[in-house]
């Protein structure tokens, strides 16, 4: 996710893109600019850092002009430096564009601009857009608006976009695909445009939210004007603004990590796109292209993380033995760090971070590499130093996770290491063509049937609500749902610092199940598949000890609803994608009990986002 903001109006435009790029840093903040109708033309600044370093770059320089827009990054393609940060601009430098989203098609519009002799400079996605638009204007002799248009229609993707021209002072053109766009109406002819409401909020309350493929012209003489995805002008429809911009930043949420918990559908289905090509019935991963016959090859993969990350590789371990036929070890980084382990050349090593700086995680990274192992790296944080250090790897693309309690990233990560293991068992063949397809339309489903787990809520809050004084808490789960146990109790005691413990649920048996009583809540994943008769017996052993069961199943399930004290029911699915839906009612469990129980949700006390100390 990036941040984008554009203002057309008789103020200087500087303070108020600057100001709005501020709210608008929880969205993204590797990298930050600005371009500027001045008196000599385009004025565009841009630089690495956040917008504070933008700020300080700016400093002394003359920044006049009432038309602007500006940009804070969230890198996807390109790592954050000066060259890649936005506004990217036409080789002439009369053109200047930001843009929030992923442009899938991006590599073969590069190359045939290239062929027409444009130049490239930065690594990113984006840069393609502005110089297609020029080629467009310059061969089709078309307005800007319709140049946007044009060009829009060869792009495959998600985007928001604002362009400046200085053939066209004092207008800005808009455009949104997935990608938000907001656009706000101020007093005596100011217009403003941000990714969402929060910078605009302060100078007005009057606001119009663009639609996929609407443009939008905004300038000096007209004011604004809003095309359909038929080119047809329309009449935009304005709401008075009632939210405050505190919760705007949370997207209307109480916390962060709800919000991101709801954003999963989005996240999930950014993790795979441009990955997951239905038509052609294939995944693509182009960080790791240059490694998969490696990979293919691989005799052991070893996956090293920490805390969550290190759960998703636990699911990870399931998927590349069931799909890829190799062997797999999931080691934690703390530990695998200084036991002295036997690593070889042969050996791949996934490392799993999300902020891409936790400390023990790189130095298993230093420690494998330096034994000769190739290590793959799945972040989600761009040019962060776990995804410099590898040699390949595959962004997430969940977008900032802020909430500490990670959420949007787990899943996030599981579906990348389902891409992974899907691919590679295809490429050796170990999956047939028929079995491969009707995974990829299963995994496809996936973003939708998460969306109606979170229509779960109120009841899930309902739970939460009886057991919020628990002391203690068990989570079971068997083959893949074992790994969810494990995040579904790291959840909850580290943001209601209730204790829990996740347990593979026939090891039950062998100690915990001396801990079971009227007062110990059990969360059991039970939905239909391999494992169901054995988890519903240690549903019943549960039972005949009192305990109260919480069982997450297939929607439809008769036979827990009769025995266990709640049931949360999730869409069926194959048991490999039983982890990306069933945490979602746990993450929402653990959310509101610590909600009840006044805890700090976004910021649990002694924990911090990113570990970067042993
Ligand atoms: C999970 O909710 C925690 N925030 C923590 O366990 C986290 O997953 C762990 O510190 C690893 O962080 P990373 O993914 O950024 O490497």
């Amino acid at each position: 996710m990036c941040g984008i903001v554009g203002y057309v109006g008789k103020k200087d435009a500087y303070p108020i893109l600057i100001n709005g790029l501020k709210r608008l840093e929880y969205r993204g903040y590797d990298s930050a600019g600005v371009a500027i109708w001045g008196p000599d033309g385009l004025n565009v600044q841009k630089c690495k850092g956040r917008v504070s370093d933008l700020e300080a770059h700016v400093s002394g320089r003359s920044m006049a002009g009432t038309t602007g827009i500006g940009h804070t990054r969230w890198a996807t393609h390109g790592e954050p430096n000066d060259v890649n940060a936005h506004p990217h601009v036409s080789n002439k430098g009369d053109l200047a564009l930001i843009h929030n989203g992923i442009i899938e098609n991006y590599a073969p519009l590069k190359e045939e601009l290239m062929s027409r002799g444009h130049v490239f400079y930065s690594d990113t996605d984006t840069e393609v857009l502005v110089h297609l638009i020029d080629d467009i204007q310059r061969t089709e002799g078309t307005d800007l608006a319709e140049s946007v248009r044009l060009a829009l229609g060869n792009v495959v993707g998600a985007y928001a976009i604002v362009v400046m021209d200085e053939k066209y002072p004092d207008m800005l053109v808009a455009a949104r695909k997935s990608s938000p766009l907001v656009i706000g109406i101020g007093e005596d002819g100011d217009h403003f445009l941000a990714s969402d409401a929060t910078p605009i909020v302060e100078h007005t309350r009057n606001v119009v939210y663009m639609e996929d493929g609407e443009i939008a012209i905004i300038d000096r003489e007209h004011g604004l004007r809003v095309r359909n995805i038929k080119n047809q002008e329309t009449r935009p429809s304005i709401q008075a603004l009632e939210i405050q911009l505190e919760a705007l930043e949370k997207g209307g949420y109480e916390h962060f990590m709800l919000k991101e918990i709801y954003e999963q559908p989005r996240s999930i289905r950014d993790s795979m796109r441009g990955r997951l090509n239905l038509a052609q019935s294939d995944i693509v991963l182009g960080g790791i292209k240059d490694h998969e016959q490696r990979i293919v090859n691989a005799k052991r993969i070893l996956i090293v993380a920490c805390g969550t990350s290190w759960h998703a590789g636990m699911v990870g371990e399931y998927l590349f033995e069931e799909y890829a036929r190799i062997p797999v070890e999931v080691e934690y980084a703390s530990e695998f760090r200084y036991r002295n382990p036997v690593i070889t050349e042969d050996d791949i090593v996934i490392a799993i971070s999300q902020s891409g700086e936790t400390a023990d995680t790189l130095a298993a990274i230093e420690l494998a590499k330096g034994r000769g192992a190739t290590i793959i790296g799945i972040c989600n944080v761009v040019g962060s130093s776990i995804a410099r250090m590898t040699h390949a790897g595959s962004y997430t693309h969940a977008g900032p996770e802020i909430g500490v309690a990670s959420t949007k990233a787990f899943t996030a990560q599981v579906t990348l290491l389902t891409l992974m293991a899907l691919m590679i068992g295809r490429r050796k063949g170990t999956i047939d063509g028929a079995k491969f397809q009707q995974l990829l339309l299963e995994l496809d489903s996936i973003p939708a049937k998460v969306e109606k787990v979170l229509k779960t809520e109120a009841q899930v809050k309902y739970i939460a609500g009886i057991y919020k004084d628990a002391r203690n808490a068990l989570y079971l789960g068997r083959g893949y749902s074992f790994p969810v146990a494990l995040e579904g109790a790291l959840k909850l005691k580290e943001i209601s610092y209730i204790h829990a413990e996740g347990y593979p649920a026939a090891e039950m048996k062998h100690g915990p199940i001396a801990l079971i009583d009227e007062e110990m809540p059990v969360f059991v994943i039970a939905t239909q598949g391999a494992s169901y008769e054995k988890v519903v017996s240690n549903i019943q052993e549960v039972k005949a000890r009192k305990g109260k069961v919480i069982a997450i199943v297939t929607e439809g399930d008769t036979i827990v609803k009769e025995i266990a004290d709640h049931t949360i029911e999730i869409p069926a699915s194959p048991d490999a994608f039983v982890p990306l839906l069933a945490v979602v009612p746990l993450q929402l469990l653990s959310y509101h009990v610590a909600v009840m129980r006044g805890c700090n949700v976004d910021q649990p006390r002694n924990l911090a986002k990113s570990v970067t100390v042993e």
